[in-house]
C-alpha cells in the first residue's frame, strides 16, 4: 500500500511516543559546498516541522536526539556553533510551544552544557512547565550507556542505604531510576540520512520499538516524510514474543456464554 498523505492514517494506532535520530545535517551542508553548521541551523526547521505534525496527529510523547555525549568529540568549533543554535533556537521557538501547548523537557548530562544553554533551556522548560497537548523531550548530551551507569549507581546507593532490596529488585526498580521515568517506551524509533544504528540512543528504552529508516537527510524533513514513518509504523505487526495466529484470534471478538450453549 502506498501512502498517499495523511488522510491514510489510522487515528486508533498513533504511537503515543516517538524517538527521532535527526541525523545527516553535515552531509546535507557538504552536497551544498557549505559549511556544516549551515547544516545545523537549517536543520531548525524540520525540527519545527516535526513537533507540529507530531501533536497535531495525536502523539503524546516526541523525543528528539539533539546531541550525544560522543559529540563532544567533535572539532570545537562545531560543538560551539551548536551550543549557540540550541540557545537561539530554543528562544526562538518558544512561541512555537506555547501556540501548540508542548511541554519542554530535556534528558542527559545537562551540567555539562555551557551555563547560557542550560539556562536558556531551564527558562523553556518552566515556561511552558503547565502545557499539556504533547510532551517534547530533547536528549542532550545525552547517551544510553550514560544513562544506565547513572541509574545503576542510583540503585546501589539505594541497595546500600536500605531504601531498596537487591533480592526483590524489580523490572520498575530500575525504570524509575532512568531519566525517561514516567514517560511510555518509544513504539516508534525514525532515523534520517541513511545510517541504520542506534547510536546510544535510549538501548533500554527502544527494546521493543519499530525501527525506521529514512534516506531523506534531517534538514530535509518535512512533516509528510513524518506522517509516513507513521503510516510505515501502522503496516506493521508488533508481536511482543507472539505467534501472528495467537495476535489474530486475540483481536477476534470473545463469544460471549451464549455461543457456548448453542455449540455445545
Ligand atoms: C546530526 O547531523 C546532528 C548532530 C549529530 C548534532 P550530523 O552532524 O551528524 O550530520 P552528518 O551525519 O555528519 O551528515
Ligand atoms: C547521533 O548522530 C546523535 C544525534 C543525532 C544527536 P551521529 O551522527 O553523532 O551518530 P554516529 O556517530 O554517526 O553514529
Ligand atoms: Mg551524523
Amino acid at each position: 500500500m502506498f501512502f498517499r498523505g495523511k488522510e491514510d492514517l489510522n487515528p486508533n494506532n498513533i504511537p503515543s511516543h516517538v524517538a527521532v535520530i535527526m541525523d545527516g545535517n553535515g552531509r546535507w551542508a557538504k552536497k551544498k559546498g557549505l559549511m556544516r553548521i549551515f547544516g545545523h541551523k537549517n536543520g531548525v526547521k524540520a525540527v519545527r516541522e516535526t513537533v507540529e505534525a507530531a501533536a497535531e496527529i495525536g502523539v503524546k510523547y516526541l523525543t528528539l536526539y539533539a546531541f550525544s555525549t560522543e559529540n563532544w568529540n567533535r572539532p570545537q568549533d562545531e560543538v560551539n556553533a551548536l551550543m549557540d543554535l540550541l540557545v537561539d533556537s530554543t528562544h526562538s521557538e518558544i512561541d512555537t510551544l506555547m501556540k501548540n501547548s508542548i511541554k519542554l523537557e530535556a534528558i542527559g548530562d545537562l551540567d555539562s552544557l555551557p551555563k547560557s544553554t542550560r539556562e536558556n533551556l531551564q527558562k523553556a522548560i518552566d515556561k511552558t512547565r503547565n502545557n499539556s497537548r504533547m510532551t517534547l523531550i530533547l536528549a542532550l548530551s545525552y547517551s544510553s550507556r550514560w544513562e544506565i551507569i547513572k541509574a545503576v549507581k542510583e540503585i546501589a546507593q539505594k541497595c546500600k542505604n536500605g531504601d531498596l532490596n537487591p533480592d526483590t529488585l524489580s523490572e520498575s526498580d530500575f525504570v524509575n531510576a532512568l531519566s525517561t521515568s514516567g514517560i511510555p517506551d518509544p513504539e516508534l524509533m525514525i532515523r534520517t540520512s541513511g545510517e541504520q544504528r542506534i547510536s546510544n540512543y535510549l538501548l533500554w528504552q527502544l527494546a521493543y520499538a519499530e525501527l525506521y529508516f529514512t534516506d531523506v537527510l534531517w534538514p530535509d524533513f518535512r512533516k509528510d516524510d513524518f506522517f509516513k514513518a507513521l503510516f510505515e509504523y501502522q503496516q506493521r505487526e508488533r508481536r511482543f514474543g507472539k505467534t501472528g495466529d495467537q495476535l489474530h484470534a486475540e483481536t477476534k471478538p470473545v463469544p460471549d456464554a451464549s455461543t457456548y450453549n448453542k455449540t455445545a
